[in-house]
């Protein structure tokens, strides 16, 4: 990560007054309760701040609105708080490691001055590859959580959900693209260091949501 990008990552934990801003490895922090899942994890670290306000402006805000947001390996709880600031129907951030959980809810708990629209908020301790994905639209962030093993098991996982639910896929270092192209999902934005991904666009809720007016 670029010197300017630590520096707002420190910046965002100071005026928040939270702790997100660390390097930590699962087969340090928790190697007796995370499982074979520390086999298949990288390390933690957290999304740069301005990366991820940029990757969002990518989603059109019906979508946003629409949709529940849902950070697979959510750490300390970053790309959660400013998920936050964005409408969403409500925010899941699901983490294995129960050291990184515990740090995540604390800061939830404590952060101040974030410019939340969602209030429905909630930080899960699990698998990534086993949790049961809410059902509906959803926005999925993976910011290169595990390898591509464990991202087909995501994907298999969403595959589960019944019916078909618009889903992007907003993927910050995207080491395993190909997985998610052979599984259908069209890439329609790339911007640096981030691919994002959408399936089923022609769900109602997704391509057709306009301002809708009474007719007089
Ligand atoms: C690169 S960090 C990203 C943190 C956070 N999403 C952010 O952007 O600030 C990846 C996180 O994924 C977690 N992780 C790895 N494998 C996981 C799994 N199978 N289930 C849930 N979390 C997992 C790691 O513990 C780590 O905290």
């Amino acid at each position: 990560m670029a010197k300017p990008e630590r520096a707002a990552g420190r910046r965002f934990d100071r005026d928040h007054g939270v702790t997100t801003h660390a390097i930590a490895f699962l087969t340090d922090l928790d190697p007796d309760s995370s499982g074979d899942a520390a086999a298949h994890a990288t390390h933690y670290e957290a999304v740069p701040v301005a990366a991820f306000r940029r990757l969002m402006a990518e989603v059109p805000d019906a979508v946003i609105r629409a949709s529940a947001f849902v950070d697979a390996g959510a750490g300390m709880g970053r790309a959660v708080m400013l998920a936050s600031e964005y409408a969403f129907e409500r925010i899941v951030g699901i983490e294995i490691s129960p050291a990184l959980v515990q740090i995540a809810r604390e800061n939830l708990v404590k952060a101040r001055d974030l410019a939340t629209r969602c209030r429905d908020v909630r930080l899960v301790r699990a698998d990534a590859r086993r949790y049961r994905y809410p059902n509906g639209n959803l926005v999925l962030f993976l910011y290169n959580p595990f390898d591509g093993e464990a991202l087909d098991d995501v994907l298999d996982r969403l595959s589960e959900r019944p019916g078909a639910a618009g889903e992007w896929i907003l993927y910050y270092t995207p080491v395993h693209p190909a997985r998610l192209q052979t599984r259908g999902y069209e890439l329609v934005a790339t911007l640096p260091e981030t691919h994002i991904y959408r399936k089923n666009p022609e769900t109602p809720d997704f391509s057709q949501i306009e301002e809708t007016r009474p007719e007089v």
